[in-house]
């Protein structure tokens, strides 16, 4: 007997534009990874090594070499790692952390329920990235810590911030979009007293999941990060702080540790994608494309590729007709969010990081990205202003 035909799935709409381009799609590197991450997971299930243990001892080593610095501690979510990084730092009510206005939320919530203060300082146009002058400006008797971003993937310019920090206050860098960025010659993570790591799915090395990890070159850190992820339990039942539970868990380990080898491979896809971005952007007055990093000064990794533009939501509305996704990262600066009502800060506070949200637009970048695709963006930011 003849098989029924197979259903025909309807084709997306695609109009004369072709397929939508994703902004991102996680499932195009799932066929070359599956084999060993299901083969990971599994494994976890056959030594029940669910919570810490194992895999998440390796993984913290990994990442501990990948960040040049010797001591890695894993956690729930990147939020988490700001917060243990900020207690075991010391930092608590009374004290002022100098942070950017223009980051993802946690950055300074995480500032907020240690009990402490955000102080924000606005950012240099050019990178995105806190300016150290203005951060230094900011600074007073009662600052803590200083908690720059390494945002999009490239390095805040560290060493005036640690200049200004002068051993005195604390440093932690914020390098949940960063993974393996370097400033000149040195790793996210190894230059501050911390470094923030998240690996939520969508960042540069993603787990199934939420996960994060805090990594340090101080001993005296990292035992009590250790605590401080299981309550402040420093023998069984034995409590000399208040921690809580943030722990990584196995599986999120099987399926780091399986992604963590083609990290480099994806870094530098996305970097190659950043370059074509230059290449077919290049000359257009309406869009302002990413500074370079000049040679010797470290390694973008690109976890997003992030243009200025002039009529962002209109530019935005064009392209999504066009089927092309893009995100605004991030709409509102954090002076400006209600909950920040009460620190006091006015429109005008942070006119760069006003600009900033006013103007950015981040492209797809992925290292799935393929080159029709971007070609297709890039001629569709052309066609928007008829440049
Ligand atoms: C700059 C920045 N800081 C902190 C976080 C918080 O990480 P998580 O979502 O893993 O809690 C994120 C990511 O979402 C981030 O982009």
């Amino acid at each position: 007997m003849k098989k029924p035909a197979p259903r025909r799935r309807p084709a997306p709409e695609t109009g004369d534009d072709g397929p939508p381009v994703p902004f991102l799609d996680l499932s195009r590197s799932w066929p070359s990874l599956e084999k060993e991450v299901l083969e990971g997971i599994a494994a976890v299930f056959r030594d029940s090594d669910f919570i810490l243990g194992a895999r998440v001892a390796a993984l913290e080593a990994e990442i501990a070499s990948l960040c040049g610095a010797p001591h890695a501690v894993a956690c729930a979510s990147g939020t988490d790692a700001l917060l243990l990084a900020l207690q075991a730092l010391g930092v608590g009510r009374g004290d002022e952390v100098v942070t950017t206005p223009f980051t993802f939320f946690a950055t300074a919530g995480a500032v907020w329920n240690r009990g402490a203060r955000p102080v924000f300082a606005d950012i240099d146009l050019a990178t995105f990235n806190i300016d150290p002058r203005a951060a230094a400006a900011a600074m007073t008797p009662r600052t803590r810590a200083l908690l720059p971003v390494h945002l999009f993937g490239r390095c805040a310019d560290m060493e005036p911030l640690l200049a200004a920090a002068g051993g005195r206050v604390a440093v932690i860098e914020d390098m949940a979009q960063a993974v393996g960025a370097e400033y000149r010659g040195l790793r996210a993570g190894s230059m501050g007293d911390a470094g923030a790591l998240s690996f939520f799915p969508t960042k540069n090395l993603g787990g199934a999941g939420d996960g994060g990890m805090v990594v340090t070159a101080r001993r005296d850190l990292e035992g009590i990060l250790r605590q401080a992820r299981h309550h402040g339990m420093s023998a069984p039942h034995r409590h000399r702080f208040v921690g809580t539970n943030s722990r990584l868990d196995g599986i999120q380990a099987a399926v780091l540790r399986a992604k963590l080898p083609r990290l480099e491979g994806w870094t530098a896809a996305r970097a190659a994608n950043a370059a074509r971005y230059g290449r077919l952007l290049a000359g257009m007055s309406s869009v302002r494309l990413p500074a370079p990093v000049p040679p010797g000064e470290g390694r973008h990794v690109w976890n997003q590729y992030t243009i200025l533009c002039d009529r962002r939501d209109a530019l935005r509305e064009h392209l999504a007709r066009r089927g092309i996704g893009t995100a605004v990262y991030y709409p509102v600066p954090l002076h400006l969010q209600r909950c920040f009502e009460g620190l006091g800060y006015r429109e005008g506070a942070f006119p760069r990081a006003e600009r900033a949200c006013r103007e950015v637009l981040s492209l797809p970048v992925h290292p799935d990205l393929r080159r029709d695709e971007q070609e297709r963006t890039a001629e569709a930011v052309r066609e928007f202003y008829r440049e």
